[in-house]
């Protein structure tokens, strides 16, 4: 299978942060702390890219389990891993391929998803965020972090509009993504059945445009 992320991959977080300052990072991370992840969670990484919050997450205690489709991400996240010693001891088990390959259905306590259900049209979104659910435990919890659905007065949601376009069509050009409106994973999750427990809002030029949601599975 031709590797989507083999022009953008090396760069991608690079350019996370010329497209998002720092917000992109702050909301990939926000959710990972002493509250939800204790010493030995059992955390999946879906679509996990570069992983800073990988090692995040790994760096608490947690038992990462971490699946990435693109072999020049996972090069990426490697080598990133690697140029820090302490890495070493971290809990983490890289697996290169389909997360829809992934077995182990009730496994894991917490399952997390940044950017990675934007990637896909509303069809296979639902396919793979089924999918996810069934992996994470009764109680477990789901993060989602990724654009947020547009606010504010018509000139704010205009922007927002603007600013999440602009990257999917870049993004259906160089990786093929697909190209369709913001996703509302608030009302998705709830009409799952989940219990919405958190959710943070980040801001680029002081506008909200990414969330991060924390939802238990019921
Ligand atoms: C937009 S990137 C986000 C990466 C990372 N989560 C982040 O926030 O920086 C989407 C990632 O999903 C991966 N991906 C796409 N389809 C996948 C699949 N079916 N199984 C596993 N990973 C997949 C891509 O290779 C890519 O690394």
């Amino acid at each position: 299978m031709p590797d989507k992320y083999k022009l953008i991959g090396r760069s991608y977080d690079f350019l996370s942060k010329i497209y998002s300052g720092d917000a992109i990072l702050s909301c990939k991370l926000s959710m990972l702390n002493e509250n939800t992840i204790k010493k030995g969670s059992k955390v999946l990484f879906a679509g996990a890219g570069q992983g800073r919050d990988v090692l995040r997450a790994a760096e608490l205690g947690a038992e990462v389990t971490m699946v990435d489709i693109s072999p020049t991400m996972m090069n990426k996240f490697n080598h990133l891993r690697s140029k820090h010693p302490q890495n070493e001891n971290l809990n983490i088990h890289p697996i290169l391929g389909d997360i829809l390959k992934q077995e182990g259905f009730g496994e894991f306590d917490i399952v997390v998803s940044n950017f990675f259900l934007n990637v896909f049209d509303e069809e296979k979104m639902n396919t793979l965020l089924t999918h996810l659910l069934k992996l994470c435990r009764k109680n477990g919890q789901i993060i989602i972090g990724d654009f947020c659905p547009p606010q504010g007065g018509v000139i704010k949601k205009t922007a927002q509009q603007i600013y999440w376009y602009s990257a999917a069509t870049a993004f259906f050009a160089v990786a093929g993504n697909a190209i369709h409106t913001i996703y509302d994973y608030r009302k998705i999750l709830d009409d799952k059945g989940l219990r919405i427990k958190d959710e943070q809002f980040f801001s680029f030029l002081g506008q909200k445009f990414y969330h991060s949601i924390l939802a238990e599975k019921q």
